[in-house]
This record gives structure tokens, C-alpha cells and sequence, in this order.
């Protein structure tokens, strides 16, 4: 019989877990989605959205649908439903992997400043105005209308509605992964003098990071949320081969 599995996404890594769960014929894959962007990228799996209501709304979707394996895939920073799979897989003992991208380290010419969050952010950028990229979710951006002396770039997937409460935004609309040479066009025709932006990891991101390293501009990364004691992967390969041994009968793991 096929076994059920749910990934939780939003991310690259959610979607190319449904590719490889979509070539298989042991198992039946449902991805699932917060529902936040307009027109989401097509999927190989079926894929349900919206929020589930809490751990009890998950943890009851788990048991209707009879789930044998819950990965999340989320981005590293969404911790609440992060925190939400934990709890419903414990509630109902679902097996459970967190499948998470390390974060970018540090390399030679990059002028990182990591900050708690966008208060610190805010505070960060200081009274002098400056022009600030704000590569970051369209919740955390509205925090800048508290500094409308600077002048911002702000990059979304949908528009930004409402605009950011300031006499100088600019907005551009694009979804990753995002190259090196077009990250580094895009910073010097807006003469950014600081990126704003999260360590999300991985590589569609990364291109902003290096372009700003070759620029010499300094970057401020919001600190990640702390990681919840959960069994991990950091690659789809990872947590392939966990859910391999997942679905193993306890016959064939020998035991
Ligand atoms: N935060 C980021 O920087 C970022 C970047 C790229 C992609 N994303 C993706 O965007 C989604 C929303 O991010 P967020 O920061 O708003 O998350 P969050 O703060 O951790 O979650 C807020 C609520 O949204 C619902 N939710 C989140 N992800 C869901 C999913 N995959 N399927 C069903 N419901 C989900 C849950 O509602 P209920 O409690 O009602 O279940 C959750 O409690 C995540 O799936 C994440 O993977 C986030």
C-alpha cells in the first residue's frame, strides 16, 4: 500500500522534494502551502493551502489523512509552523525531519552585521539617510516605515500593498533564484549603500550577497531563529534517505 506523506513548503528544497516523491510509485506525496503568494510556482505533487489551525488543526490533518511521514521544508525563517509540526507530530507520532538549508558563513570581503530582527535593523541604519535594498518578506518591511529618511529598494514576489509609508521607495517585483551579474546591476543603478536581508541559505539568494561582497557594501542579516530540537537534514538527499528509512517495515530494518 502507498504510504502518505506530507511536506510542508514554500521553499525550492519543498519542491524538489515533491519531485522525487512524485517519481515513486511506493508512495503518494501532498505538498502543502501557507497560500501567501498570488501565483505559486507549479508543483509536482498535489498540493493543499492555507494554515491548518494551530498544532491541533495539524495534528488532525495528520490523523485524517492518515500521514506515515511529515517533512518540513519551510524557510528557516518561518519558526511558527516550524514549531506547529513538532507539536503535531509528537501529538500523534508521526515520523518527522526538518529539512533545513545551512546558513551562509562569512568569506573574506564580506562586511556582514548580524541584528536580532528589523527593530535592530531599523535602529541599525542610524539617523543618516541612506539607500537601503531591502531584500526581505513583504511582514518585515513595513517595520521600516519607523525610518522614512532613507531612501529603499524593496524587492517582493507580489506588490507591496500597502506601499511602505515613505516619501522614497522604490519597488521590483521578482521571484529567485536571482544571478550574481543582475544583483550587482541592480545595487550599482540604485547606488544601494546597504542590503538588508535574511540568511536564508542555499543558492538563489546568494547571488545579492556576493554581488554586494565584490561592491565592498555592507550587508546587515537578520538572525535566524533558534533551531527546535527535532531530527534534521540540510539536503533533499538527506531527508530522502531518512524517509527511506522511514518507510521501511520494521522486518526489512531488521528488527
Ligand atoms: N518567512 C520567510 O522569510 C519565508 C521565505 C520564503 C518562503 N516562506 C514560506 O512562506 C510560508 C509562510 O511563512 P511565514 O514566515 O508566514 O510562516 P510562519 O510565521 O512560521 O507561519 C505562520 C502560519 O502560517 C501557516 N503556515 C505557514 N506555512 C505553512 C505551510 N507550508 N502550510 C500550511 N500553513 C502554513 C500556519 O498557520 P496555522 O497555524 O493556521 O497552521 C502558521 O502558523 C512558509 O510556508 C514558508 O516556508 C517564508
Amino acid at each position: 500500500m502507498r504510504k502518505h506523506i506530507l511536506i510542508l513548503g514554500g521553499t525550492t528544497e519543498a519542491r524538489e522534494v515533491g519531485q522525487h516523491l512524485a517519481a515513486r510509485t511506493d508512495v503518494a506525496a501532498t505538498l502543502s502551502l501557507a497560500g501567501r503568494t498570488a501565483s505559486p510556482s507549479a508543483q509536482a505533487v498535489p498540493v493543499r493551502r492555507g494554515g491548518f489551525g494551530g498544532i491541533a488543526g495539524l495534528a488532525q490533518y495528520l490523523r485524517d489523512n492518515a500521514i506515515d511521514a511529515l517533512i518540513d521544508a519551510t524557510h528557516p525563517y518561518a519558526p511558527t509552523i516550524s514549531a506547529h509540526a513538532q507539536g503535531a507530530a509528537s501529538q500523534t507520532q508521526t515520523p518527522m525531519i526538518a529539512l533545513c538549508r545551512p546558513p551562509w558563513c562569512a568569506v573574506a570581503g564580506d562586511r556582514w552585521t548580524e541584528v536580532l530582527d528589523v527593530h535592530e535593523a531599523v535602529r541599525t541604519l542610524g539617523i543618516k539617510p541612506q539607500n537601503v535594498f531591502l531584500a526581505l518578506g513583504r511582514q518585515e518591511i513595513a517595520h521600516f516605515a519607523s525610518a522614512p529618511q532613507h531612501r529603499y529598494l524593496i524587492r517582493s514576489v507580489d506588490p507591496v500593498d500597502p506601499p511602505l509609508a515613505v516619501p522614497h521607495a522604490r519597488y521590483v517585483l521578482g521571484r529567485g533564484p536571482f544571478e550574481e551579474e543582475r544583483e550587482r546591476a541592480l545595487l550599482l543603478a540604485h547606488s544601494i549603500d546597504v542590503v538588508v536581508a535574511k540568511n536564508s541559505g542555499g543558492l538563489a539568494t546568494y547571488g545579492k550577497i556576493v554581488a554586494a561582497r565584490s561592491l565592498g557594501i555592507p550587508v546587515m542579516l537578520l538572525r535566524r531563529p533558534p533551531e527546535l530540537p527535532v531530527q534534521r537534514a540540510a539536503t533533499v538527499g538527506e531527508a530522502m534517505a531518512w524517509l527511506d528509512h522511514v518507510l521501511k517495515t520494521p522486518a526489512d530494518r531488521g528488527v
